[in-house]
């Protein structure tokens, strides 16, 4: 694999970020890290969604302009994933003027094309959605039920998009490439919704919605702020529709995997697809559609006052890098399923996998080494176990599952090999081969240990970068091989560490260390 786009939803400003987004950047950011592990050139872009009727009304309600509540919100993404380590290449904000201009010319040239035409037309806004809804999308009292809120009665003279045109190539699409729609069981919900397509409206009137980026040529109307925010993808990337596209377009185009929440699929996986086809650009390979994050089982809303910012949980907590909540967050629901979070389970999954499991078994095992052999590697120590073949087998099943990007199920295979290893420290008991004095066997046994932690923090390091840093520091190892190069052959013989360098690579989040050491 020589390059790998990955891209992000991109949200929508009226807010501050919470952990519903950060599950999704998290996510994208280990997968990202991951084939950055595997290729050549990764690139990974996100950004912020700020035209439209909900932007507008917010910043109203606040009483200043909708680019002011724009740029402060905005900020507020980005820091919050400086906060996460969330290590995009690119932030694309849909008020950036290259954008808005690109975004004007993909709107030409489907009308030069004839794939725009104008017609009048009433319909049934959800502000929330950001999408005319059907009266069959309704709930019993008429309410949009993602947002239980009644939508209002447009009648406007709008441009509308013949989505109809492509109706039977997006099928045919489908229905050839059963791993485009990730996970599968999506894209039956997407056949069905294929079925009943219309063309859709694809700008507003100005005097109902007046920010947005202008149709040329008509004062009158705004361009739908959907087909300016999934333009994003690739106007970000230097796309031009008049002529050479830039060289980031021309390298990084399709995407490899565009991950969005289940809420959304619709609008990229028939919407998105029916534009590319009609600008005659390639296709991504595969969409992922991730669940859903509830709080305690609930779902989050303003409302009920349970909306949880990311930042908030470090701070709880007391974390001195994200690596936790990151390890928690991408591994919280199985690929596409919904999942949760609650401070419980958080505390008691992150001690024992990376506390206790993870950290304990690195710690130990170097102080070992100090005590036994006063922080050596000796050459005769190095034994083929068949420890190294778990290791093996192990690099091989997360890259597999990461291939169907299937992240919890790829971290759970990290834990296992984890505990594997563990389970070799308890059958092997190098303390009692070092009190029997079998110093080789002993010092083998630990050599084993420390070679499979050099591999562990490898696979461990897109979820958890600080701690496999830690890690691979105490071991000398270098993080930047790429995981079709590793071997458990990373150990050189000679002086690997003294006693004062061995350090916890994470504290359990109860413990008095972790709050004395931050100044609890
Ligand atoms: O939909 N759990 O923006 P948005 C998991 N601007 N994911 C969640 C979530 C939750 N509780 N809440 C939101 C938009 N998300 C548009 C996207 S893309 C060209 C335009 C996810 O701010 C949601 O599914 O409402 C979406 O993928 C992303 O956060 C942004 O949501
Ligand atoms: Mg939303």
């Amino acid at each position: 694999m020589e390059r790998f786009y990955t891209t992000t939803a991109i949200d929508y400003v009226n807010g501050a970020p919470h952990i519903g987004h950060a599950y999704e950047k998290i996510l994208t950011d280990v997968i990202y890290r991951h084939f950055s592990q595997r290729c050549e050139d990764a690139y990974f872009l996100t950004g912020t969604d700020e035209h439209g009727i909900k932007i507008q009304k917010t910043s109203a309600a606040q009483g200043i302009t909708p680019k002011e509540l724009c740029d402060i919100n905005a900020q507020k993404f980005q820091d919050c994933w400086k906060a996460l380590d969330v290590n995009y290449s690119q932030f694309i904000r849909t008020t950036d003027k290259e954008h808005e201009e690109v975004v004007q010319k993909i709107f030409k040239k489907l009308v030069d094309k004839g794939d725009i035409y104008k017609n009048s037309y009433t319909g049934l806004y959800c502000s929330g959605c950001e999408a005319f809804l059907s009266e069959k999308d309704l709930t019993e009292d008429g309410l949009c039920p993602d947002h239980l809120k009644k939508p209002e009665v447009v009648s406007e003279e709008n441009y509308f998009f013949k989505l109809t045109k492509y109706k039977d190539a997006i099928i045919k699409h489908i229905k050839t490439h059963p791993d485009f729609i990730v996970p599968a069981f999506r894209a039956n919900e997407v056949l069905n919704q294929l079925e009943n397509i219309e063309d859709i409206s694809v700008s507003r009137a100005k005097s109902n919605v007046s920010w947005g980026i202008p149709v040329l040529g008509d004062d009158e109307q705004v361009i739908y702020v959907w087909i300016d925010a999934l333009s994003n993808y690739i106007t970000a990337l230097g796309y031009n529709p008049d002529g050479e596209s830039g060289e980031k377009f021309n390298k990084y185009w399709p995407a490899t995997v565009q991950v969005i929440g289940k809420d959304i699929l619709k609008f990229h996986s028939i919407y998105w697809i029916a534009i590319l086809m009609a600008l005659e650009l390639p296709l991504p390979e595969h969409i992922l559609a991730h669940g859903w994050i509830t709080i305690d089982q609930t779902k989050m809303s303003k409302s009920l006052g349970n909306v949880i910012s990311p930042e908030s949980i470090l701070k709880a907590f007391n974390l001195e890098h994200p690596d936790a909540l990151r390890y928690y967050m991408a591994s919280a629901a199985p690929c596409g399923k919904d999942g949760n979070y609650s401070d419980e389970d958080f505390k008691e999954k992150v001690n024992a996998h990376i506390a206790n499991s993870m950290g304990n078994l690195l710690n130990r095992t170097l102080s070992m080494l100090v005590k036994y052999f006063d922080g050596d590697i000796k050459p005769e120590f190095k034994v083929q176990s068949e420890l190294f073949d778990k290791a093996l087998e192990t690099v091989k099943a997360v890259k597999h599952h990461f291939d169907y990007f299937e992240v919890q199920e790829a971290s759970q295979k990290i834990i296992e090999l984890v505990d594997i290893t563990n389970k070799y420290v308890t059958d092997n008991a190098p303390w009692t081969l070092a009190k029997e004095g079998q110093m080789d066997k002993c010092g083998e046994v630990l050599t084993n240990v420390l070679e499979v932690m050099c591999v562990i923090s490898s696979l461990i390091y897109p979820f958890c970068p600080n701690i496999a840093q830690a890690m691979a520091e105490q071991l000398s190892y270098d993080l930047s091989i790429k995981l079709d190069d590793l071997s458990c052959n990373n150990l050189k013989p000679g002086h690997l560490i003294d006693k004062e360098d061995i350090k916890p690579v994470f504290l359990r989040m109860d413990s008095e260390l972790a709050d004395k050491g931050k100044g609890k």
